[in-house]
């Protein structure tokens, strides 16, 4: 240090040109690569959002190779294959593939051992009562709705104005995680980024990489002081605390767990992997749903004939206590989620799931298309090309919502099926409702109209529609 302070300035300048030289070119070359990965993840992301290219492709591949594998990864795009994989808990793996964007530690999805798996998942639905759960997320999501409905001036960002609020009152009312400081959009900024990184992880040092760790960072401290005070006032004789998701688990943990895994931490994490996958999935979802309906007119006036019928049938059971009224709204309602289901078929809110084949297997079994898996491969399974196979959907490019709501995968299938279907399902049903009884519903013309992503996350859709309320 000293030595280098005596030189002439302009000899250490010299000396340490090369150096600096290569630092530059260091910096360059690591700018350049960050930049095509970069480049990288926003196709990939747009691949995801926008489905023609995999829908091409995987229709192509189901005719001529419906098993294909290229390099070290294949690709399933028959129905039947689909849900095998995903039935198969232990041949077909997921923590290794899904654990690089849930870096906040340990959840149900990166949890690969069958028993262990089955006793956490256990654990996170004894804290949900069905029934009760389904009324109490049906009027949360209806009231955040009418809320922001109301307030819009004839126009509204559906994503932004109203799915986005939806779920930050689902999770600060059902899930007991209020925004941090109050801020809503701060809260759905950080669902978005939490459900963006599982989705698709951004390249390292890129600014969605350093945004998602800022978020996991906010959250993390967040949920943890949450967590705290809440575990607090637990302990007083007299606390009266919220019924939410949360006080739910730790009232659970005072009660004394079998489980030796079942701590504070467990509950932390756990509850960081609720809001990253329960909030900003709900939105791409709604927003797949309504983009599609609104490219579909027939469908669209269907459904909201759907909307409006739906409407009736809970009208005359607020005014009647026929019992067989309730069968009638469930109908209703059951006929509503049919275009819902079908919609969402053109633009799946989860195209493709990710496995690994941790030892060698073989698929398809006893069919033509056998195929012997090595160790080693990752596995491509698209409910989006089975929910295009022929063979279970009938004229899939057709928009028809008489198919039976068993076929989709929307939710996923077998052990790992979507845990949080009933407060997704009943959120989707309140929300597209909600937009459908609004007269003159259309896009907003121009981009505004169009739906826009924040790498895989949803982020703007504006449409328009008329004040006057709808008479049923
Ligand atoms: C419309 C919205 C949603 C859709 C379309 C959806 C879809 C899915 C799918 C396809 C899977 C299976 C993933 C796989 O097999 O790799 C899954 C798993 C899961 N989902 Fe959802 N989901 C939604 C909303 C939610 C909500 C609201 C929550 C919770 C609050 C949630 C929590 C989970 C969890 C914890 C898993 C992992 C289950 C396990 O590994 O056992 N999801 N979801």
């Amino acid at each position: 240090m000293i030595s280098n302070v005596s030189k002439p300035l302009s000899q250490g300048f010299t000396q340490n040109r090369p150096a600096l030289g290569a630092s530059l070119a260091a910096r360059f070359v690591q700018s350049a690569l960050l930049a095509l990965r970069l480049r990288r993840y926003r196709i990939f992301c747009c691949a995801l959002s926008h489905l023609w290219f995999l829908k091409v492709a995987f229709a192509i591949l189901r005719r001529v190779r419906p098993l294909m594998i290229f390099k070290k990864t294949l690709f399933v795009t028959k129905a039947s294959d689909v849900r095998e994989v995903l039935d198969r808990f232990e041949d077909f793996t997921l923590g290794d593939s899904i654990a690089p964007g849930m870096p906040w530690g340990a959840f149900l999805m990166t949890v690969d051992w069958t028993d262990q798996h089955a006793a956490e998942r256990q654990l996170l639905q004894s804290v949900v009562a069905p029934l009760p759960d389904v009324e109490r997320i049906r009027a949360i999501v209806a009231a955040r709705c009418r809320e922001q409905i109301d307030a819009a001036p004839g126009e509204i960002d559906v994503v932004a104005d109203l799915f986005e609020p939806v779920v930050v009152s689902i999770a600060s009312n059902y899930f007991g995680v209020p925004p941090p400081g109050g801020r809503e959009r701060g809260m759905a900024k950080i669902m978005r980024d939490l459900a963006g990184i599982i989705m698709v992880n951004p390249p390292v040092g890129s600014k969605p990489w350093i945004q998602s760790r800022d978020s996991i960072a906010v959250i993390t401290s967040h949920v943890s002081a949450e967590l705290e005070r809440k575990a607090a006032s637990l302990k007083t004789a007299d606390a009266v605390l919220p019924d939410d998701l949360l006080t739910r688990l730790l009232r659970q943990l005072r009660t004394g767990s079998r489980h030796a895994w079942f701590d504070e931490d467990w509950i932390r994490r756990y509850m960081t992997g609720l809001l990253a996958t329960g909030a900003a999935t709900i939105v791409r979802a709604a927003a797949h749903t309504v983009d599609q309906l609104l490219a579909h007119p027939d469908a669209l006036n269907q459904a909201r004939a759907a909307a409006r019928e739906l409407e009736r049938q809970e009208d005359l059971k607020r005014h009647n206590l026929d019992e067989n009224l309730d069968a009638r709204v469930e109908q209703a309602r059951c006929a509503l989620r049919h275009y819902i289901y079908e919609a969402l078929r053109f633009r799946p809110m989860l195209p493709l799931l990710l496995r690994d084949t941790p030892r060698e297997t073989v698929i398809a079994s006893g069919t033509k298309r056998a195929r012997l898996i090595p160790a080693g491969t990752r596995v491509i399974a698209p409910p989006l090309a089975a929910m295009f196979d022929p063979e279970v959907f009938p004229e899939p490019s057709h928009f028809l919502a008489s198919r039976p709501l068993e076929s989709y995968l929307h939710f996923g299938q077998g052990p790992r099926q979507c845990f949080g279907r009933y407060i997704a399902e009943t959120a989707l049903m309140e929300i597209v409702r909600a937009l459908l009884l609004l007269p003159d519903l259309v896009r907003k013309p121009g981009a505004s109209g169009r739906l826009a992503y924040e790498g895989p996350a949803a982020s703007s859709m504006i449409v328009t529609f008329s004040k006057v309320r709808a008479i049923s």
